[in-house]
């Protein structure tokens, strides 16, 4: 009884949450000072109390990041990766930190592929060791606390220790992720002591607490005893002892050899706007450019944000934008990306030629370049009093990774590897199909879509975005900047309101609750497949009025996130 009125609390609370999402927006948050927009609100807070005691936004991120291990241990942690934007104002600068996972030395092309069969056998890149990368977030931290960081690495880890030790209360979202992936968690003892009460088959739920003394053991190493623990130590050896007990494929060398990259960030140009974002492994920045580059010579704002001129035009310009990154992208250090081609106006306007004003059109294949022959997750944003601004999205990619928690150490392990495409043109969870550029390789890192994106307007700091949404990411990132710049939201209406997505294959328009049915009808008449579904993302961003100054902020009503700021 008491079970089915814990299951009823958060089916029935989640629903109301969703269902605020299109409701008229709150004002957005605003701030003078600085801020930190994140999903989850203690994390959030944590982050924003590091700016207020003098930390800068790199010193945020780091303490905002150690505190979603905790409280969204389901979405990102040190046991996955992530990628980091950021603008030093000293320089007027974007630096691009790439921590995303890497594939295991002894992989191969064919790592899940049944040799007799030449069959992907089902699950291995998604559930268990077998699924997981080598971590690349704490590399990450250390590497943007070296360079950027003011605040001592004990402190920023200090607050998420304490809320290991002493709980949480699990929201409907946290509760909501737990009864999704039971099954799979159930499985492995070291998760099942974590997120179940002893005994019971069903995870803890809506308002228990959650007390983690593994993780606040780990999290305190990682402390004390700085990054080289991780990754080179007694606890690397244990690690890499449970994954070999259990057929997975990281061995001692992984670990000892993994460093956070840095990289160049993909600008581009909107309405004067300089848009920064996250380049290959990603394929966020590129696509982003892309689309919003073919689309800029329509006059967007004539037609309005939801009509189906607007969804058409949208759809159009990212399934073009899909089967190119199902061709060409994956890891540059292994694979030759053709990013200036792919970004060349001559071939965006040809790209943009190919479109009908009044017909959906079907893509075959990827674009012909110039020269050329041939589902959880995490973001925030953060601003600090200097103007400096961190966009970071962090991931242990599907809810709970791989749903392997480290026994003794509270760590859950990724699942990343599914992000590459284990055969080609087999679709991975997100149903993206991949080629050659995103085969396995040992030490690659996987293609990511995950977008950190950072605007700047006349040299000035004006924008941090992104979100969760694997592929949706792409499309989420984009249009809350449309919204925003084209079509004159705030940041908050910008981030609720609703959203379409098309990624090639399968050839149709996905579009959440809130455009009304005739526009869908329009889009039929138009030729395309829609499909209306829940909702999707989790767009947390931020917006300076360039004007005032004033820092706004909008956290998406999708999820139970805070925007922040003094
Ligand atoms: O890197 C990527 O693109 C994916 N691993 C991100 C996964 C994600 O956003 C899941 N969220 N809903």
């Amino acid at each position: 009884m008491q079970t089915t009125i814990k299951l009823l609390i958060t089916f029935v609370s989640t629903a109301l949450l969703t269902s605020q999402a299109f409701t008229a927006s709150p004002k957005p948050a605003a701030a003078n000072n600085g801020m930190v927009v994140a999903s989850e609100k203690i994390a959030a807070e944590i982050g924003l109390e590091q700016l207020k005691s003098g930390g800068n936004a790199i010193d945020a991120a780091i303490a905002t990041a150690a505190a979603l291990n905790v409280t969204e241990g389901y979405s990102s942690g040190m046991g996955g990766g992530c990628f980091v934007l950021v603008y030093w104002a000293e320089t007027d600068e974007v630096y691009v930190i790439d921590g995303r996972e890497r594939a295991p030395l002894k992989a191969d092309r064919d790592l899940y592929v049944d040799k007799n069969t030449g069959e992907v056998i089902g699950g291995l890149s998604t559930t268990g060791v077998t699924a997981a990368g080598t971590p690349g977030q704490p590399a990450a931290l250390e590497k943007i606390h070296k360079r950027w960081g003011s605040s001592p690495w004990a402190e920023l880890f200090a607050p998420a220790i304490a809320l290991a030790d002493t709980g949480f209360d699990i929201s409907r979202t946290y509760a909501l992720r737990l009864l999704y992936t039971r099954e799979k968690l159930i499985q492995f003892p070291s998760s099942r002591e974590v997120f179940f009460p002893p005994g019971d088959t069903l995870p803890y739920g809506f308002g228990d607490r959650l007390i983690q003394n593994d993780l606040a053991g780990f999290l305190q190493n990682l402390s004390d005893k700085g990054v080289d623990w991780f990754y080179n130590s007694d606890f690397a050896d244990k690690l890499v002892d449970f994954v070999k007990q259990n057929n997975g494929y990281l061995q001692e060398n992984d670990m000892q050899s993994y460093e956070a990259v840095e990289r160049q960030p993909i600008h581009g140009n909107f309405r004067g706007y300089d848009i920064y974002s996250m380049p290959p492994p990603s394929s966020g920045g590129i696509h982003v450019v892309q689309i919003l580059e073919m689309l800029e010579p329509f006059n967007l704002s004539y037609w309005g944000a939801g009509s189906s001129e607007t969804i058409h035009l949208l759809a159009e310009t990212m399934k073009r934008a899909f089967a190119d990154r199902s061709f060409y992208l994956g890891d540059p250090d292994h694979v030759d990306v053709p990013i200036a081609g792919l970004l060349d106006q001559d071939y965006l306007d040809r790209q943009r030629s190919t479109m009908k004003p009044y017909q959906a059109s079907t893509i075959q294949g990827h674009g012909k370049l110039p020269g050329s022959e041939s589902s959880q997750t995490t973001h925030f944003s953060i601003i600090d009093k200097d103007g400096n601004m961190v966009a970071m999205t962090s991931t242990i990619n599907t809810s709970f990774g791989s749903a392997v928690v480290v026994p003794g150490w509270g760590l859950l392990l990724n699942n990343q590897m599914d992000d590459f495409s284990t055969q080609p043109g087999v679709p991975n969870y997100y149903g993206l199909v991949g080629s050659e550029a995103n085969a396995i390789d040992a030490g690659k890192r996987p293609l990511s879509s995950m977008s950190p994106t950072i605007v700047l307007k006349d040299g000035k700091p004006t924008g941090i975005l992104g979100s969760p949404g694997g592929p949706r990411i792409i499309t989420t990132v984009l249009q809350t900047f449309l919204n925003i710049v084209e079509f004159g939201m705030d940041v908050q209406e910008a981030v609720d309101f609703p959203r379409v997505h098309h990624q090639w294959k399968p050839d149709v328009i996905f579009i959440e609750q809130g455009i009304p049915v005739d526009v869908l009808a329009n889009l039929m008449a138009k030729g395309h497949e829609v499909y209306q579904t829940g909702t999707w993302s989790s767009a947390q961003c931020i917006w300076v009025d360039q004007d005032s100054g004033l820092i706004t902020g909008g956290t998406d009503s999708r999820s139970e996130g805070k925007a922040a700021g003094y």
